[in-house]
């Protein structure tokens, strides 16, 4: 007998400044669903994707989102990387009573009945990406990043985080999403001459390489001086040249390499799929999203937001990065610390890493402006 399909929304930019990133989440998400369809679905349904390209443009996210729901039946999507373009969704959702999963590090103090937020929020990676650098290059920070919402808060919380333990922010600069090689000039001659310990880039997509290769031409040396990031993936590393990005720091839930069995099957499957493309934390999250998304969904038997949601709080699943679950009383994950820095191949050689998962903490509740560092 015929089943239904299970329609699903997936917003993730194949054009514009953001596909560097993007079209990899969009591949982890049809990977994720193709797995499950090629398992028999879930109670004898495949999941359909229903796609559009917001072609890195915050208000098309909405636009498409408004689509999806009203116009193609849909009531859960899978998307967004920015955080303008999340914030361009949630009221949709909200309106609308529907679900977005969004499966990319954020700058946190966010809750909606709506969303399942499933990248690292602050107290998940800039907590200890802060420790490290201060512990082994210094306290002297100098901010880069693309002006939008999640540089500005995310350089706020860091400011918070440094100067409360004895360092300072020497320098804060912002470019466009769109910003070139030559864009970047200017700021590289400001830090030679301000020579701070370390810089700790927001800078997002395509933009990144030009960022990266910029500090390079100027002389300027990832071993005294690193970049750190928590946006700095494999895919941006492999855009800019492995030469560049080699000595850079990353903080992620996830790398390349990780040594376990869920994170070496994604990989191998991942590179059939799409070639010797590295996987990276973007990827990597909108891949396991969609697996808990199934496990909720067996249980739920419904995409009624509500009965949904019900059933994916509280959740677990063994991710490529290790156990991670949704948290309940806020629907964050809790999600994996690791600290990286990338090596002569494009991926990175892991320096920390966390005991278990981290509880989500997106309002930063138990870090006071004041908290020692350890
Ligand atoms: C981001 O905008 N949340 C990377």
């Amino acid at each position: 007998m015929y089943k239904p399909s299970w329609k699903v929304g997936v917003l993730f930019s194949k054009t514009g400044p953001l596909a560097v990133i993007e079209e990899t989440q969009l591949r982890g998400t049809l990977l994720a669903i193709n797995e499950i369809n090629e398992q028999g679905g879930i109670k004898g349904r495949p999941i359909k994707p229903v796609y559009y390209d917001p072609a890195s443009d915050a208000s098309a996210f909405g636009q498409y989102a408004k689509r999806m729901m009203v116009e193609d039946g849909v009531k859960t999507i899978f998307g967004c990387y920015s955080s303008s373009s999340r914030k361009s969704v949630v009221p949709v959702v909200e309106r609308l009573n529907g679900l977005l999963w969004y499966p990319t590090v954020y700058e946190g103090f966010e809750f909606s009945t709506n969303v399942i937020y499933t990248g690292a929020a602050p107290n998940q990676n800039c907590v200890e990406l802060c420790n490290f650098l201060m512990q082994h290059f210094g306290n002297r920070f100098y901010f880069v990043g693309t002006d939008y919402v999640y540089p500005r808060v995310s350089n706020r919380i860091v400011r918070d985080f440094v100067t409360s333990n004895g360092g300072k922010v020497v320098g804060e600069k912002y470019v466009k999403l769109t910003a070139q090689h030559h864009d970047y000039s200017p700021i590289m001659r400001d830090i030679k001459n301000v020579k701070p310990d370390v810089i700790f880039s927001t800078v997002v997509g395509k933009s990144t390489a030009d960022f990266y290769q910029s500090y390079a031409d100027f002389g300027l040396d990832p071993k005294l001086m690193p970049i750190a990031s928590l946006t700095t993936t494999e895919a941006e590393i492999k855009a800019m040249g492995t030469d560049v990005g080699e000595g850079h720091i990353t903080a992620a839930p996830y790398f390349e390499g990780i040594d376990n069995k869920a994170s070496l099957a994604f990989t191998k499957r991942y590179k059939k799929r799409y070639g010797n493309e590295p996987t990276n934390t973007c990827v990597e999250t909108a891949y396991f999203q969609v697996h808990m998304f199934a496990e909720a969904l067996k249980k739920a038997n419904s995409l009624c937001t509500d009965r949904l949601r019900a059933n994916v709080l509280g959740i677990d699943y063994e991710a490529p990065q290790g156990n991670v679950s949704i948290n309940l009383s806020h629907g964050h994950a809790d999600v994996w610390t690791r600290v990286g820095r990338a090596n002569r191949s494009g991926l990175f050689d892991v320096l920390y890493a966390s005991n278990s998962a981290v509880v989500a903490d997106p309002y930063l509740l138990s870090y006071g402006a004041k908290r020692e560092f350890a």
